[in-house]
């Protein structure tokens, strides 16, 4: 019997260490954030998918009395991009979330973004990884105020993952 060792290599960098193209995508899963339907979790995530033909789609998270019936911004972005841009592989998905639990009234969302990058739960690591296995990686960046990480793939992030049976 021997180990085995599962490295995976990301990079972590600050906002203004991203191309400008990285950076518009992490602008719009910020502006994203504002679609949020997040009234029980006070918890707002956005999420920006670049499309392999330049678009981009975005989603954010969706919740519903029926706690379990809302779903990720992450999926609400993946499905809005798969059923609009049907056969367009996606490329890559940016992440960012706020919290209005402790936000004075008035005062700028923008100031309250995760000072930590957000992580996307294994649901939306497996729904993703579906597209990626068919079309290719996508590249996954997640916001933080302090840092931001960059894995190079959805497989990365959900190692020994299920794709096929
Ligand atoms: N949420 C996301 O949208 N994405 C994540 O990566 C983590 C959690 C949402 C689900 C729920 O609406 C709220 O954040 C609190 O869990």
């Amino acid at each position: 019997m021997r180990d085995l060792t599962i490295t995976t290599i990301i990079k972590e960098c600050s906002e203004d260490e991203l191309s400008p193209a990285d950076r518009l995508l992490v602008e719009k899963a910020k502006d994203a954030t504002r679609t949020s339907y997040s009234p029980y979790s006070r918890f707002h995530v956005g999420a920006a998918i670049l499309m392999d033909d330049g678009t981009i789609c975005t989603g954010s998270n969706q919740e519903n009395a029926a706690y379990p019936s809302g779903l990720c911004a992450e999926r609400t972005a993946a499905f809005h991009a798969s059923a609009t841009h049907p056969g367009i592989a996606m490329k890559k998905i940016a992440i960012a979330a706020w919290t209005a639990a402790g936000k004075p009234e008035g005062l700028p969302y923008k100031d309250y973004f995760q000072k930590m990058p957000i992580s996307p739960c294994g649901g939306c690591r497996q729904a993703l990884l579906e597209y990626e296995a068919r079309d290719g990686d996508i590249e996954v960046i997640l916001y933080g105020a302090d840092k931001i990480y960059i894995f190079p793939s959805i497989a990365s992030l959900l190692p020994f993952c299920f794709t096929s049976f």
